[in-house]
């Protein structure tokens, strides 16, 4: 086996798959386009998605990559020799082109070849897909590894759990694979094989054979063409070639892990807390600065992706905390890894300046409340009876303190207790649902919680509402709300698109209700007195008794949940940064408050 970089390996791969025909295609964002049933760009084919299910794609049939990829289902493992929320992926692609017969052979020779990999040929045990309703046993690939020179004893048939992959989602491409190991000891009994977690065999490749498509119903119909679809992880391999003991021993983090030591005046290996603080902060800004970075870059807030990087980000400061890491610190560390990368990923350094901001927000929100969230978690510890801690008091410790809930499971598990999830979830949900009390859920205004940034977005949307009446048509009427930290979003029944001059009136009137200070008064009141003082929202009999109603001056009135800002004058500049159709007759508009 070689030793290799990180940089050499990624060359090493696109150069082989060149030599056979493929045309190199950059990594793709890793948020994903068009596609609501995951978060993150989870592995190189997903970005594919398209050309295997049939369409055409512009460079052929034949495709390799390097593919930026997020997996956050095991953050609370990382921290351990080998689970990253981050990964890159190499990978090759045949659209409806070769098959197993070619790509068999290929992965042998990129794996033992000298001019490539270099491995020998005894290290290397594979697992083929042993069979089962959807796909018969897998004895070509198998036998495709004998004539290439694999021993018998070191291919194993394995079941679906282990040798069938994707979809990326829960539909899609997918299909039996054929998985490369490393041995790196000896097996630990008779039955021993890559399905044991010994640690006996490493994987470091995968060939999957994507013939079925995975339907909503759970069925599998076949593929119009039959695909190959290839991913190596990077990091894993890195580790294994060179010999290393985890993925944070491998060049990629070299530099960072220096940088840690010195700030922190602690070395790596000093003791089991300190190594895992390390990789912890360590993976955490690497992926966090991947997520900013990135072209369709997030920032944190609570929703979606957004959220997962909040949390990602919180738990690498609590992690700082221990190590005695500061908040330029972890910026030091991110600036670290965009010049580790910015020659393979240029947004990065293109985006650099956001990347240091939004942690330096974040952490200065966090810093706020986690001193005192720490103290009341010891609180909770002293006055615990048993050793569960109930779903509201973890709920109060998000909803108050801003601990994503792995934060508190953290804390908890280092105090020998566990934490009532169910419980949370309930307390979360039992939450969501105060704040859309009394209004039907088109008006339930979307709210994903009473942080500061979207309670004054909600306010704004009332202006907004009204400004439109007033300015296009009083028949406008909200169809449908959603609001984030970052924006609001809001449709409404017109079936022309607004005119510039419309949208900058709108625009303005706002902008004059904001600078005018104007309090916003909340008064309960029963659905008769709302309707005679003109409120506006819907009259159904389930408002029984008394609704909450939302006043700004005799500009806004409406039936609401709430929460609201106290004064408009808390808002900020108003401005629109979307006008668009959102279904027949009904306008979109997405706008943002600024400072
Ligand atoms: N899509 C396959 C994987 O992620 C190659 O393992």
């Amino acid at each position: 086996m070689k030793n290799i970089t990180s940089e050499q390996l990624r060359n090493l791969y696109i150069e082989f798959f060149k030599s056979k025909g493929h045309k190199q295609i950059p990594s793709a964002s890793v948020i994903p386009e068009n596609d609501p049933t995951v978060l993150f760009t989870t592995a190189g084919m997903h970005p594919l998605v398209p050309y295997l299910l049939g369409e055409k794609h512009p460079q052929g049939k034949r495709l390799t990559d390097y593919q930026k990829c997020i997996r956050t289902g095991d953050i609370d493992e990382v921290g351990d020799s080998s689970h990253c929320t981050f990964f890159e992926m190499l990978g090759n692609w045949s659209l409806g082109d070769y098959f197993k017969k070619e790509m068999i052979p290929w992965s042998y020779e990129f794996l033992t070849s000298d001019k490539f990999l270099g491995i020998d040929k005894d290290k290397i045990a594979v697992s083929v897909f042993c069979g089962d309703e959807t796909a018969p046993r897998d004895e070509e690939s198998a036998k495709l590894w004998q004539d290439c020179g694999i021993d018998k004893s070191d291919i194993y048939f394995l079941p679906k759990e282990h040798n069938w992959w994707g979809p990326a989602g829960t539909t899609g491409p997918c299909g039996p694979d054929t998985e490369m190991f490393i041995k790196v000891k000896e097996k630990c009994c008779e039955n021993c094989s890559p399905a044991c977690d010994c640690g006996a065999f490493l994987e470091i490749w995968n060939d999957v054979f994507m013939a079925y498509n995975k339907l909503s119903d759970g069925s599998f119909a076949d593929l119009k063409q039959k695909n190959v679809d290839t991913g190596m992880g990077l990091e894993r391999t890195l580790c294994v070639l060179n010999g290393k003991k985890s993925v944070f021993d491998t060049d990629l983090f070299e530099e960072a892990l220096n940088k840690l030591e010195e700030l922190t005046q602690k070395k790596y290996e000093e003791n089991q807390s300190v190594t895992k603080a390390f990789r912890v902060i360590l993976d955490h800004i690497r992926t966090a600065v991947f997520m900013i970075g990135d072209d369709r870059g997030i920032v944190p807030s609570n929703v979606d992706q957004g959220y997962i990087l909040r949390r990602i980000l919180r738990r690498a400061i609590r992690f700082s905390r221990q190590v005695g890491l500061k908040e330029q610190g972890i910026v030091d560390i991110a600036n670290v890894f965009i010049d580790k990368y910015k020659n393979v990923y240029p947004e990065l350094n293109a985006n650099r300046d956001k990347i240091q901001n939004e942690i330096i927000k974040e952490y200065q929100k966090f810093a706020k409340t986690l001193e005192a969230g720490l103290k009341e978690f010891e609180k909770t510890v002293k006055k615990l009876n048993g050793n569960v801690i109930d779903g509201i008091t973890a709920f109060h410790l998000f909803d108050t303190f801003g601990f994503p809930l792995e934060i508190t499971k953290e804390l908890a598990k280092e105090n020998n207790l566990i934490v009532d999830e169910e419980g949370y979830k309930k307390a979360f949900n039992e939450h969501q649902e105060k704040s859309r009390a009394g209004s039907e859920q088109k008006f339930a205004c979307g709210l994903a919680d009473h942080q500061e940034a979207t309670t004054n977005l909600h306010t704004a949307t009332h202006l907004l509402h009204a400004a439109l009446k007033q300015v296009i048509s009083k028949d406008i009427n909200q169809k449908g709300s959603n609001i984030t930290a970052e924006r609001l979003r809001f449709d409404f029944n017109l079936d022309r698109p607004c005119t510039k001059e419309d949208l900058e009136k709108v625009e303005n009137l706002v902008n004059e209700k904001i600078k005018a200070n104007i309090p916003v008064v909340m008064e309960e009141m029963t659905v008769e007195e709302a309707k005679r003082q003109n409120f506006i929202g819907l009259f159904e009999n389930k408002y029984k008794d008394k609704v909450k109603t939302y006043r700004i001056g005799d500009f806004s009135k409406e039936i609401c949940g709430g929460p609201h800002a106290k004064n408009t004058g808390e808002l900020g500049k108003f401005q629109i940064i979307k006008e668009q159709s959102c279904s027949a007759g009904v306008r979109r508009i997405k706008a943002i408050l600024t400072k």
